[in-house]
């Protein structure tokens, strides 16, 4: 009996997938493996917070992800959000945010200036956006980098900044806020005096991507972008819509197995 349907709904599935127009046009990288019903969810554990899943996903936050992950600070991010009764904060700029800056910004900070940099954009406790109106009476506020390396916040009106020497950004979405954890979008880099002597350049204005083919093989906002060097973040975008259309085809076969039926 399981066998028939099964069978059933296989071959179902395969005639409606065969016959969709968008898998005859896109054929190169056909999802090429076995396709498996998605298995129903299970509820997440309400406290837990996959700080890398979570930047993988939202923003597009792939540089500052990167640097974390290159840096292991994700570790201690993720630490403090696992075990720590304080929580953590943090401020994440949007890849815009580290191309508006010269590409060699980075390029000759030793690894604890790299490593200091990412946990300026942090505080080791968890603060709601309500809670910013206190917190910014308090300045200069100590960040996970350190005593020294301070942050002055403003609040006005539900505005909130978050000054650094040479920048002083704003915090432009809540992506994530429930105790203990904290993540916020900023539109520019934070950048400490203790790591920055001067006001580091910005990058020329960018020119536009040439890229017209990339955009017809997959309705991708973000390909034209990616094309410059993501690949990785790509790599991740691309099974992400696969996941998607794979649940597409599911849908439609069984819609398709019904007609049969019927
Ligand atoms: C955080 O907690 C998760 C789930 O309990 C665990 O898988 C992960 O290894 C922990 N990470 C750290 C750095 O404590
Ligand atoms: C990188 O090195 C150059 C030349 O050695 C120096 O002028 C510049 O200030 C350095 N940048 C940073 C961010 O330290
Ligand atoms: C924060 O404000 C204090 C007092 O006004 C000032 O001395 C300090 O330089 C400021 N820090 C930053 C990062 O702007």
């Amino acid at each position: 009996m399981m066998e028939l349907k099964a069978g059933i709904f296989t071959v179902a599935m395969l005639a409606i997938v065969l016959s969709s127009p968008t898998t005859a046009q896109k054929s190169p990288p056909a999802p090429a493996t076995p396709v498996l019903p998605p298995a129903p969810a299970p509820a997440p554990a309400p406290h837990h917070v996959d700080l890398a899943d979570l930047l993988s996903v939202a923003g597009p936050f792939h540089t500052f992800l990167e640097y974390l992950q290159k840096t292991n600070v994700i570790e201690t991010f993720q630490n403090q959000a696992n075990n720590t009764k304080e929580g953590i904060t943090i401020f994440v700029p949007k890849d815009s945010a580290f191309a508006a800056l010269k590409k060699t910004t980075f390029a000759n900070l030793t690894q604890d200036q790299l490593k200091s940099l990412l946990l300026y954009h942090a505080l080791p406790k968890y603060y709601s956006l309500a809670e910013f109106n206190k917190l910014s009476t308090l300045n200069p506020v100590a960040t996970f980098a350190g005593s020294q390396y301070t942050l002055n916040l403003t609040y006005d009106m539900g505005t909130i900044q978050v000054k650094s020497m040479w920048s002083n950004p704003k915090i432009s979405s809540s992506v994530y806020s429930t105790r203990p954890v904290a993540v916020y979008e900023v539109n520019k880099v934070l950048l400490p005096m203790q790591i920055f002597k001067s006001d580091p350049p910005l990058a020329p204005a960018p020119a536009p991507a040439p890229d017209a083919k990339a955009s017809d093989v997959a309705p991708n906002p973000t390909s034209g972008k990616a094309a410059s060097g993501k690949a990785k973040a790509d790599e991740k975008n691309s099974s992400y819509q696969v996941g998607v259309s794979i649940i597409t085809y599911l849908a439609l076969a069984v819609s398709g197995g019904l007609m049969l039926f019927w």
